[in-house]
């Protein structure tokens, strides 16, 4: 098969891509991140936007001044544009600032509990800790099941919405997984939650900054009716995430966090809690990391998510293409196909375990990814057929090497020739594998970078 190679150049939007890091042997190369789940790095504008702003920065919601009055003004403004970006309005949906997609699900798994009913919660075996345990200790929760491949099984979803007939409250599934990539069919889901009574809830993390997103009107059978996702996933890490969801949910209750902002009257004896969004964003908000936010948004809208998911696809299929052929390299998930994934590809290359391999690719090439269990251990154990008593077993003895994957993860700054430095490092490590284990046998392997006691902290100049 011939790959028509799609190459546009989004790298001058990224902060960071020439930086160089030094390597075991003391040669300093230009770092090459493959660890965009876990974060990205900001776009320049992002940042010069920030720069700019910060002469006008005041406090929100509580000043007459007008810098006060400009940033207020622009803050409330920005939960148009991030309505536009998700295609849906602020007459139907609050738009809610966190920290994160964690702290929009928590605060979601809070607002959404309903003491006097038996509040079944669906969640799915793929998730993220933070789209799993929320749920855990308020809910009855029950699990949809994956395939061997580690796709979501949508007849297990239907099956487990008849058993519990009209009952689940909510079935909240990742719109693509941070282990293998794997996105959901979150319409196709969205419509059987539905037909179920359920209400949807997609944590967007891994798809938001990869995929155009459409949240669809309500009265659609396929609407999301809640999102979650972060803006340090989507080139903007200055602390904002966002909650999206009916106005009428959060119109109900009270707040998880309550304090300055949140209310519209306080006496000694009744609270009248302030309208949406502002009731569920207690203390003085992070408008910068708003300001980040919007400014990516407009990045990415320019470029168009279509573009960017096209290029991270192609990506991905040549890296799939080319890892594959690697002697003793296992990849997890689907290794055929780079559809109906996003840019995430893990694996392990048998008789190296995952830090190991993790430490080598950094030591030797600069090359930054993650290994471990990407905070969805319950997904890697099924992927990996770890048995809860071999996890025990590693809990009572924490010298015992963890069970975990390698992963790579693209943002749209990345590069075939990238990928190819990944590949050309990869066969070497798996050609000369007894070399490899002998030099980074007494490697500090704790994760953690150590700086040399007697070296200063680096200026970042
Ligand atoms: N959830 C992020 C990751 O997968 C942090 O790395």
């Amino acid at each position: 098969m011939n790959l028509t190679i799609f190459r546009p150049n989004y790298r001058n939007l990224v902060m960071g891509v020439e930086t160089k890091v030094p390597l075991i042997n003391g040669e300093q190369v230009i770092a090459i991140n493959f660890d965009n789940a876990a974060s990205t790095p900001p776009f320049t504008s992002v940042l010069e936007e920030v720069v700019n702003f910060c002469p006008w920065y005041s406090s929100i919601h509580r000043g007459t001044g007008y810098k006060s009055q400009l940033s207020s003004n622009f803050y409330d403004y920005s939960r148009q544009i991030v309505a536009h970006f998700v295609n849906t309005n602020l007459k139907e949906k609050s738009i809610i600032y966190v920290k994160n997609t964690t702290e929009a699900i928590n605060k979601l798994s809070f607002r959404l509990l309903d003491e006097s009913k038996e509040n079944v919660v669906l969640s799915t075996e793929m998730e993220h800790h933070s789209n799993d345990l929320p749920w855990r200790n308020k809910y009855k929760i029950d699990y949809v099941s994956v395939d061997t491949w580690g796709k979501l099984d949508m007849d297990d979803l239907e099956a487990k919405l008849k058993k519990y007939n009209g009952t689940v409250k909510l079935v909240t599934v990742t719109g693509a997984s941070n282990v293998t990539g794997f996105t959901n069919p979150i319409h196709q889901i969205a419509t059987l939650a539905h037909k179920y009574g359920a209400k949807i809830l997609v944590d967007g993390a891994q798809l938001v900054p990869h995929a155009p997103i459409d949240i669809k009107p309500a009265n659609s059978p396929e609407h999301i009716d809640f999102l979650a996702f972060s803006a340090h996933k989507m080139y903007a890490p200055f602390g904002t995430g966002v909650l999206i969801g009916p106005r009428e949910t959060f119109i109900k209750g009270i707040p998880d966090y309550m304090g300055g902002g949140t209310i519209k009257v306080v006496t000694r004896h009744f609270i009248s809690w302030a309208d949406p969004p502002e009731k569920d964003e207690a203390g003085t908000p992070n408008v910068i990391g708003v300001l980040a936010l919007v400014e990516a948004i407009k990045v990415l809208t320019r470029i168009g998510m279509a573009n960017i998911e096209r290029y991270e696809q192609n990506l991905t299929e040549y890296a799939l293409r080319k890892l594959k052929k690697i002697a003793d390299l296992e990849i997890y998930g689907n290794s055929k196909d780079s559809k109906d994934r996003v840019g995430i590809i893990s694996f392990n290359l048998k008789g190296l375990d995952h830090q190991t391999l993790a430490t080598i690719l950094s030591q030797e090439t600069g090359i930054a990814v993650r290994n471990g269990c990407f905070c969805a251990q319950p997904y890697v154990q099924k992927l990996l057929k770890v048995s809860e008593q071999e996890i025990k077993k590693h809990l009572e003895n924490p010298s015992f090497p963890h069970p975990g994957m390698v992963r790579v993860s693209f943002g749209l700054y990345n590069t075939y020739s990238e990928v190819d430095k990944l590949v050309q490092i990869l066969n070497k490590i798996a050609e000369n594998k007894k070399f490899y284990l002998r030099k980074y046998k007494d490697y500090e392997l704790s994760g953690s970078w150590k700086f040399n006691k007697n070296q200063a902290m680096p200026s970042f100049k």
